[in-house]
Formats: C-alpha cells, sequence, structure tokens
C-alpha cells in the first residue's frame, strides 16, 4: 500500500484536529502502520502557532490514555500539495480550505464525519468546544474516537 498522508483540520488548532491527530497516531502506532499513514494537524487561523492544546482538552483525552503534545501550526497552501486526505472538523474550516487550496487539490477536502459511522447527515460537523463547558469536550473525545477508528478501518481495506 502506498503511504497516505492525512491532514486534520480545525480554526485554532488546539482542541478538534489535534485530538483526531493525537487518536489516529495513537491507533496507528498500537497497529504498527507507522510507514502506511503519516498524519499532521492545523488551523486555518494562526492566533495559537506554537501553542500546545487546550488543557480542557488535553484532560479529555488522557481520561482515555491518549496523549496530546502537538504544537499549533497554521494552514500553508503547501499543505494541499502534500497531503492526501485533508479533513476539515466543520463547514468553516471546510470553506476556508476550498478558498484557499489550487483547484487541482480540491478532491482532497472532505469533512472529517464524512468517515462518522454514527452521523445521519451528510454535512455533519464537530462542533467546536473552545467557548463552552466539558459536555462539549467529552461529545468531541467521542465523536472524534468513533471516527478515527473507522476513517482508519476504511484506509486500510482499500
Ligand atoms: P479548535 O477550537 O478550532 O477546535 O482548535 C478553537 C480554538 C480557539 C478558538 C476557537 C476555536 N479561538 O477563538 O481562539
Amino acid at each position: 500500500m502506498k503511504k497516505i498522508k492525512i491532514l486534520f483540520v480545525c480554526l485554532g488548532n488546539i482542541c478538534r484536529s489535534p485530538l483526531a491527530h493525537a487518536v489516529m497516531q495513537d491507533l496507528v502506532e498500537k497497529n504498527d502502520w507507522e510507514d502506511m499513514i503519516e498524519i499532521e494537524s492545523c488551523g486555518t487561523g494562526d492566533w495559537h502557532v506554537g501553542q500546545l492544546p487546550d488543557q480542557r482538552m488535553v484532560e479529555e483525552a488522557k481520561k482515555h490514555g491518549v496523549n496530546m503534545t502537538h504544537r499549533a501550526l497554521s494552514f500553508d497552501e503547501f499543505y494541499a500539495e502534500y497531503y492526501d486526505l485533508i479533513l476539515p472538523m466543520d463547514q468553516s474550516n471546510k470553506e476556508f480550505l476550498i478558498s484557499n487550496t489550487p483547484s487541482k487539490y480540491r478532491d482532497k477536502i472532505k469533512l472529517f464525519r464524512t468517515f462518522d459511522p454514527l452521523s445521519k447527515e451528510k454535512d455533519a460537523e464537530v462542533p467546536d468546544p473552545y467557548f463552552g463547558g466539558a459536555e462539549g469536550f467529552r461529545r468531541v473525545y467521542d465523536i472524534v474516537e468513533r471516527t478515527c477508528q473507522h476513517l482508519l478501518k476504511t484506509i486500510i481495506n482499500k
């Protein structure tokens, strides 16, 4: 199998996309698939570049045995060429990516929850937890975990 390179994208790259990055990395390492799958994450905004993830997301991930150590990055047009699959967490992240990606690479962009096995809507989003309480971070964790598991299955079965 050709190595597949995946980029997770949210707004700040301190909550949702670094969680998807960490959960996916954990699954890849547990299965010894590092040679087949490369993972990165970034934000559409640059306010948090260089920072560690939001402590509330870090705490929720830790409860499930997942460590988050990513330092925030912001989207660079070069990523559109380099990554094979670009997965925005919500519609506004997706619209930003479409506007900032040459048209020949736009097919690489798909809403992350396209891979959510429980999602009934075509355009389901991972809700932004940043301005809410702990329940929002728990919800994000559940969505991200099951979606990463299904995404990995989809990739490996191809
Ligand atoms: P994320 O969450 O996009 O999941 O990393 C946010 C982080 C920061 C902000 C908004 C959302 N912010 O407004 O600074």
